[in-house]
């Protein structure tokens, strides 16, 4: 029987170097994939698979987010004023209810496994979801809904084969088996080196997991790049809670990387009804140049 989740950390305190200037005074998670911040996508993927309350784990420089879950008079009175009803609309579904966003300060930026951990007081002793903005997902069912469906205790972590020369850049799953989707996981490595890599499949910006990874990341121990790593408290646990890989269905985007980002421009501009055929076009005129 799947477990009910209601809670999901982002992890937003990132500095984005990979992404300057553009990030130098705007948080990378603004960053728009069309015309929609990547950090959107997130919350409203969060919101499709039931979760109620939204935890960010923000830094430095990160307000604009804060304002963007925010109500905006201005723009309520001047889109009111030229009776742009839609856009008044479309900004106002964005607002989680009073109460159900929450902002906690990472106040260095130690790694993913410290950001989580920076959440704890507001995360009670049951299952949570971790979501990565970074990691864009393009399904027929979000991908989260599809851990969620799937999840029944323990860790459950959104996974992918990469090419084995990539593996260096994710946390990769020692695999003990599979039953369809489900990959029973009895080991975990972050970044290892493509020698050292126990597989090619590789955990992307998407975990259901058990609450007791608190007491795992509170040990704050540094591992792979000197930071505190999620990976690290997961692999800690094998053995004590159940721990699966998801074989999610759909296209993952790196919209931390350049290039990935800009396909997931291109995908998601394609997949909409209203731009997908001038973008098509445009395409093609380029591909036609050298
Ligand atoms: C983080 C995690 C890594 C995971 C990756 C997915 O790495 O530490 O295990 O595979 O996200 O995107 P980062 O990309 O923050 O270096």
């Amino acid at each position: 029987m799947s477990k009910r989740v209601r809670k999901a950390i982002f992890p937003v305190g990132g500095l984005g170097t990979r992404f300057l200037p553009a990030t130098k005074s705007m948080p990378k998670e603004m960053l728009p994939v069309v015309d929609k911040p990547l950090i959107q996508y997130a919350v409203e993927e969060a919101r499709a698979a039931g979760i109620e309350e939204f935890i960010f784990v923000t830094g430095r420089g990160k307000s604009a987010i804060e304002d963007h879950f925010d109500f905006s008079y201005e723009l309520d009175r001047v889109l009111s004023e030229r009776g742009r009803v839609k856009d008044v609309q479309q900004i106002k579904a964005l607002l989680p209810q009073p109460g159900d966003i929450a902002y906690v300060r990472q106040q260095e930026p130690l790694g993913l496994g410290h950001a989580v951990w920076c959440a704890r007081n507001l995360v009670d002793n049951e299952p949570f979801a971790v979501l990565l903005a970074d990691d864009l997902v393009l399904a027929s069912k979000p991908c989260l809904s599809q851990l969620t469906a799937a999840y029944t205790g323990g860790n459950l972590v959104a996974a992918m084969e990469v090419p084995p020369d990539q593996v260096s850049r994710y946390g990769v799953l020692d695999v003990a088996g599979n039953e369809g989707n489900l990959i029973k996981v009895k080991g975990i490595v972050e970044k290892p080196a493509p020698k050292d890599a126990p597989s090619n499949l590789c955990v992307i910006g998407r975990y259901v997991l058990d609450p007791s990874v608190f007491d795992h990341l509170a040990r704050l121990q540094r591992g792979a790049g000197g930071e505190i790593q999620l990976t690290d408290a997961l692999a800690a646990m094998v053995g004590q809670v159940p721990f699966h890989g998801y074989r999610f269905e759909g296209t993952r985007f790196d919209c931390g990387d350049k290039v990935g980002f800009f396909e997931a421009n291109v995908a998601f501009a394609l997949e909409r009804p209203d731009l997908g055929e001038s973008v098509r076009s445009v395409i093609q005129r380029y591909a036609k140049k050298k």
